[in-house]
Parts: C-alpha cells; sequence; structure tokens
C-alpha cells in the first residue's frame, strides 16, 4: 500500500460560481454578465444561473461529498453574492448567512474549509467602471473584502487563499479570450499580473492585521503550475523554455514565496518596453506579505520549442513570441480536453517547491480528468464506471508520493472537482466530479471514483 503523510488533507475543490448558481445574487460576476449577453457562446448554451445547485443542496451536497471520502473542500466567497456596495464594502446579509450555513455545513460533516476568494468572477460593474485588475484601485477594494471575509468567516475557516489561477485570468481575458472582456493585449496582461499579485499581498496584509502570525490560520495562493520542457536539447528550444517557465510560473510563484520578481523576466519586459507600472512602497508589501501556503493545480506540462518566427520580428508584443508550444509525439491525452497526460511533473513541481522555494508546505489544490458525454460509460442504474479517473489519480499520486518521500513539504491532494460543476465557456462539457450531476434534474451520484476516493482517503493510502 502506498501510504501517505499521517496528516495528509483528501480533499476535492470547486468554486462559488461554478457549483452556487446565481440564486439571489444582487450583482452579476463577468461570467453572469458575459452569458446574459452572448449565451450562445457557452457550450449548449448552458450558463451559470443553476450551475450545479449548490446554493440550494448544499446541505445534502456535503453528506454526499463526505460519503466520497472528501474531508477538506475547497470553495471560494463569491465577491459578487457577499458584497453589496462594492466602495464602501458593505455586506449582504443573505450571503452572509448562505456562507455561514454552508461552513456550519461543512463542519457537521466533519470537512474542512478551505477558502478562495478570487475564481475569475470579477464583478462586471468594476470590470466596466475600472478594467478589473487592471486598475490599482480595484486592488483596494478586493482587500477590503477579503478583510470582510476574514472577520466573517475566520473563526472557522483555517485556511485562506486570494486567488485561484491568476494566469488563467491573463490568458482568458487579456491574451486568448476565453474570459470577459475578451481583450487581446500583451502589455496590458502584465500590468494585470502585478496588480494581481499586489491584490494578493494588500489582502495578506490584511489578513496579518486581524491574525498576525497566529499558526492556527494560514493564508496561501493558489497557481496552476505547468512546468515548462523544451522540445531538444538546443540552445533555443532551451531559452524558449526558460522564457516559458519565467510567464507561466515565477511570474506568480517568485512574489508569492519570495517576495520578489525573478530578475532575467524583469529584465526582458524592461528591454521590450511593456514592464508593468510599479512603486518602490508597493515592491515593499509584495516582500513582506509573502503567503504561508502554496496551492497547486496540475493538470498538464507546457512543452515548447523556439518560435517559427523570431522575436525581433514586427508584431504586437505578446508573451508567445518567445515560444511556441510544442506537440510531443507519442504524447498521452486527454483527447476530451486537448491537455496532454503527464503525471511526472507532478513529482517535477515537488521537487521544484523544496528545492527553490524554501519548501514551503503546499498541497495539491487541483488535479483530475474532464470527460466529455460520460454517458458513455454510465450503467442502467446512473453509476458512472470511471477508471480512466481512478487511473490519472493514483498515477499523479504515484508521482506526489514520490516527491514527498524525497522530502518535499506536501500535505494534502485535493481532487477536481467533487460534483460535476459549470465550467465557464465549456460549462458541463467535461465532467470532472466524483459525484455526477444530472444538470436535468439535479439528481448526484456518487461514481466508481467517488468510491475509490472513500477507500482511499479512509486508509490514507492506495494498493499499487
Ligand atoms: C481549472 C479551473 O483550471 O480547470 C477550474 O480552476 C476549471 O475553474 C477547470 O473548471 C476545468 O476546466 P474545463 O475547461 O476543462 O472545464
Amino acid at each position: 500500500m502506498l501510504k501517505f503523510p499521517s496528516d495528509f488533507a483528501w480533499g476535492a475543490a470547486t468554486s462559488g460560481p461554478q457549483s452556487e448558481g446565481a440564486f439571489k445574487k444582487k450583482h452579476q460576476n463577468v461570467f453572469d454578465y458575459w452569458y446574459a449577453d452572448d449565451p450562445d457562446k457557452f457550450y449548449d448554451g448552458v450558463g451559470p444561473d443553476t450551475a450545479s445547485n449548490f446554493f440550494n443542496d448544499y446541505k445534502e451536497d456535503l453528506a454526499l461529498m463526505r460519503k466520497a471520502g472528501i474531508k477538506s473542500l475547497r470553495t471560494s466567497i463569491q465577491w459578487s453574492r457577499l458584497i453589496d456596495d462594492f466602495e464602501k464594502c458593505t455586506v449582504n446579509q443573505d450571503a452572509v448567512d448562505f456562507y455561514n450555513n454552508v461552513i456550519d455545513a461543512m463542519l457537521e460533516n466533519g470537512i474542512e474549509p478551505y477558502m478562495n476568494l478570487c475564481h475569475f468572477d470579477m464583478p462586471v460593474e468594476l470590470q466596466h467602471k475600472y478594467g478589473g485588475f487592471e486598475s490599482k484601485h480595484v486592488t483596494d477594494l478586493y482587500a477590503g473584502f477579503a478583510e470582510q471575509c476574514f472577520k466573517l468567516f475566520g473563526d472557522r475557516v483555517k485556511n485562506w487563499f486570494t486567488f485561484n489561477e491568476p494566469k488563467v485570468i491573463l490568458d482568458g481575458a487579456y491574451l486568448y479570450q476565453f474570459h470577459y472582456p475578451l481583450k487581446v493585449d500583451g502589455p496590458l496582461s502584465v500590468q494585470v499580473a502585478y496588480n494581481i499579485n499586489l491584490a494578493s499581498a494588500k489582502a495578506i496584509e490584511r489578513f496579518r492585521n486581524l491574525y498576525g502570525n497566529d499558526d492556527d490560520k494560514r493564508i496561501g495562493i493558489i497557481l496552476n503550475l505547468t512546468p515548462a520542457y523544451p522540445a531538444s536539447d538546443s540552445k533555443e528550444d532551451k531559452e524558449a523554455a526558460e522564457f516559458a517557465e519565467l510567464w507561466a510560473n515565477k511570474m506568480f510563484l517568485d512574489p508569492a514565496i519570495l517576495g520578489c520578481y525573478p530578475e532575467k523576466l524583469v529584465e526582458i519586459l524592461k528591454r521590450d518596453g511593456v514592464l508593468w507600472d510599479y512603486t518602490q512602497e508597493e515592491l515593499d508589501l509584495i516582500a513582506k506579505e509573502t503567503i504561508d501556503v502554496l496551492g497547486v493545480n496540475y493538470y498538464h506540462p507546457f512543452r515548447v520549442k523556439a518560435p517559427e518566427v523570431s522575436s525581433k520580428s514586427l508584431q504586437d508584443w505578446m508573451p508567445d513570441i518567445y515560444f511556441d508550444e510544442y506537440e510531443m509525439p507519442g504524447r498521452v491525452m486527454n483527447v476530451d480536453k486537448g491537455w496532454e497526460i503527464f503525471p511526472e511533473a507532478l513529482y517535477d513541481i515537488a521537487i521544484n517547491v523544496r528545492d527553490n522555494y524554501n519548501n514551503i508546505p503546499w498541497f495539491v489544490s487541483e488535479n483530475g480528468m474532464g470527460v466529455s458525454r460520460e454517458e458513455r460509460f454510465m450503467d442502467e442504474n446512473g453509476i458512472v464506471h470511471d477508471d480512466y479517473r481512478i487511473n490519472f489519480m493514483k498515477n499523479h499520486l504515484k508521482e506526489l508520493h514520490r516527491g514527498i518521500e524525497e522530502g518535499s513539504n506536501c500535505h494534502g491532494y485535493f481532487v477536481w472537482t467533487c460534483i460535476d460543476c459549470w465550467s465557464w465557456m465549456n460549462a458541463y462539457r467535461n465532467r470532472y466530479g466524483l459525484i455526477r450531476d444530472d444538470i436535468h434534474t439535479q439528481i448526484k451520484t456518487i461514481k466508481d471514483s467517488g468510491r475509490w476516493f472513500r477507500e482511499t482517503s479512509d486508509n490514507n493510502g492506495f494498493e499499487e
């Protein structure tokens, strides 16, 4: 049996906008707005209005999650639900009641709450008025919202996270057009990256003002790490991988953990005339307010090669002037999602965190397998036989275990996701859950993977 450390957390992750539904929300986030404006952009025309009905079903859902072995749950508090007036930071009482009830129900079910404060869900009002995280004023409003969350729920929630996958906000909203406002603006994406790191530091400052260095409470950030591998050993491919690593991973890892930006990245951005606007005071805050714990979302590696077109060509600045993605022949794929499956990268992440990031406490905050048309694997009783998902988790856990054995300070594995959830433009196309959600009836049924996860979490390990 492959055993994990005795305090290892077995959990699952979801987010407010993807599970709750928009019931009783006073404000729209960017996705609520975009869907209302252009529903055809979303798979099968399904939007975030009902999602998995967690707003109404949370009690039953949490009991079911516990049956699937989920002992910790990461979700998020929606800014657009909790706050009534974004400038004054006043709270909405219905929302406070809802999140209080959810947190209490988690604890009653023996599920440890992990709360995240931003999962791609900028209030659309702030996007339209200020450009969302394009604006430094919004970083202050966000810190105010974060402080409200700490004050309202910090008596029961010990694990807090400032952001989920900031890199995906850049990719989706400022580079490759899969999040509203669908801009294509490389230099602006650089500023947004900086502002998000700044917003995170500001939220951490509020947290420390309230809790000091209380050992019982921790704050962190959740990053999607995609280790960059060069297509070959050639100098050009290695240079492409070096930039890809700086851009995709270190631009967030370094300020969050080390309190500074990688010099090489700053040098390149400065040379290209696209470096973020900053003040020394802001850099000092980033240096001071580093995280206690890192959440790592890992799905796929980032294979790159030297770009076909020289970066010296006359073109608008985009990060990918420095690399082309490389499709490695013979790679194992999750064809439905279009992502390579490469569990070994999780070991590489473990070693990278151990050796280059002070061996900070960390956990896998998302890892999972999204499959479309999952009814293919469902029997006449509605049970999904998802061996592919069990194998995916086993293979990743083996690599993680190897990293832990070699001293990496990883203390948990959270699968994406507990119950099939609404996933942005893909809506319910790719199902990731340990529990199936029939979105027409909202009947929820544990899949084979949920039973396997239960056994694994109860045994703190699994037979190889
Ligand atoms: C993760 C995000 O990166 O990917 C989730 O944190 C998202 O919010 C998940 O749902 C899966 O994405 P998709 O597009 O396959 O449904």
